[in-house]
């Protein structure tokens, strides 16, 4: 195995709790734990050195950053990438009112149970090397467009062939011509034992708001078999309106609660005596025309929160983090330092991963680098292709 000295590392965001940072000047900073003027060692698939760059040891090759910031990876842990049509004009509506209800997913429903194998690996392929391009190191999939036995199995298996974080979303919406008890029983049923072996994680689309998606006594049906079944939680709560998924995810000790546009003072103090991750996603409220919940409120109440994409069709078709950076330190009160944490170390905690997320000996050499001298940047430079992965 051949190691490479990356080095001349003008700021490194290591979000390493062992290391003492004091002077952090941010609220937020002192968890990035930043080094200067750092230097690492990667050593086949993970870093096998840390340090001040005048330390460093020799290697087989040298990567000079000549000053530019690397951060960890980002870990984007709520995805919905294994679709095929376009609901672009669902947007366009939005953007002049029209309201967003889940009725949509119909749409992509339909064309994806239609592509072919090669086709939707295709189209997923290109949706995991754009967000790795802008910095994405890991990326969760759920399945959700499938929707019967064989369509939601075939979206698991394509989802596993780009990454170990696979989830199980067969209870998405209840198809337009099924039943809505027969298809809970359906996803409970012969669709999980098919399914369970595919995935990872279970996770329900808990709205009692959306005329389409599950109440709280399904989804704790839901959960209670995916968990019977092997799966880990996970939730799609409070998207809408304030609802029962966010206890329900403590309930369950869910390693994360997703959406979370709408929630309760109870809803908050749940989640802070939890090891429920909050993640926001701020790319939806942007393409719904949403309020965007207040990161600031969960932070101060102690809640692990993480940022995503939610990269899908209907509410937001972008895989971009940096975006969400931007998003979260403009709209939801996150401080620069605060927001690349939850888009790195939060999204980590949100997958129960501790070797991602994270720049530290023997975690991982997933990295991102910056054309620019600080993660400042991120945030202070939306829409500016200025974050890349960095391949040693
Ligand atoms: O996370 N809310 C449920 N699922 C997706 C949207 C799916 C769609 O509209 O296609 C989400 O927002
Ligand atoms: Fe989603």
């Amino acid at each position: 195995m051949s190691t490479t000295l990356v080095t001349n590392i003008g700021e490194l965001v290591t979000n390493d709790p062992a290391r003492n940072v004091g002077g952090a000047a941010l609220r937020g900073e002192e968890r990035i734990a930043l080094l200067r003027d750092a230097a690492l060692v990667i050593d086949g698939e993970h870093i096998a050195w840390v340090g001040a760059a005048s330390d460093a040891p020799d290697a087989d090759r040298c990567l000079d950053m000549e000053g530019a910031a690397v951060i960890p990876a980002f870990v984007d842990s709520h995805n919905h990438l294994v679709f095929d049509g376009d609901r672009s004009a669902e947007f366009a509506a939005r953007m002049t009112g029209e309201a967003y209800d889940g009725g949509g997913i119909a749409n992509t429903v339909r064309p994806t149970r239609q592509a072919s194998d090669e086709r939707l690996r295709e189209l997923v392929a290109a949706r995991v090397e754009q967000a790795r391009a802008q910095g994405t190191g890991l990326v969760e999939i759920k399945s959700g467009y499938g929707l019967s036995v064989d369509d939601e199995a075939r979206a698991l298996r394509i989802a596993g062939e780009f990454t170990d974080e696979v989830t199980y979303l067969g209870a998405h919406v209840v198809p337009s011509d099924t039943d809505r008890r027969e298809y809970v029983d359906l996803v409970t049923g012969a669709m999980l034992e098919a399914c369970a072996p595919l995935a990872r994680w279970i996770d329900v689309f808990c709205e009692p708001h959306s005329a389409h998606a599950f109440d709280g006594d399904e989804t704790r049906e839901i959960l209670g078999a995916g968990v019977a079944a092997g799966l880990m939680p996970r939730l799609h709560a409070g998207q809408l309106g304030e609802g029962p998924g966010v206890q329900l995810a403590v309930e369950f000790d869910a390693a994360s609660v997703d959406h979370c546009t709408f929630l309760s003072t109870e809803d908050v103090a749940a989640l802070a005596g939890s090891s429920t991750v909050a993640t926001l996603l701020p790319g939806v409220e942007f393409s719904t025309r949403q309020p965007f919940p207040s990161g600031r409120d969960l932070l101060d109440a102690g809640v692990e929160v993480a940022l995503a994409t939610d990269c899908n069709p209907g509410t937001c078709f972008s895989n971009s983090m940096p975006f969400m950076i931007a998003l979260a330190v403009r709209e939801m009160g996150m401080t620069p330092a605060e927001a690349l944490w939850a888009a790195t170390a939060g999204g980590a905690a949100a997958l129960r991963r501790d070797d991602v997320g994270v720049i530290r000996v023997g975690a991982r050499a997933d990295l991102a680098m910056l054309d620019a001298p600080s993660y400042l940047h991120i945030a202070y430079r939306p829409g500016v292709p200025i974050v890349s992965s960095l391949a040693a």
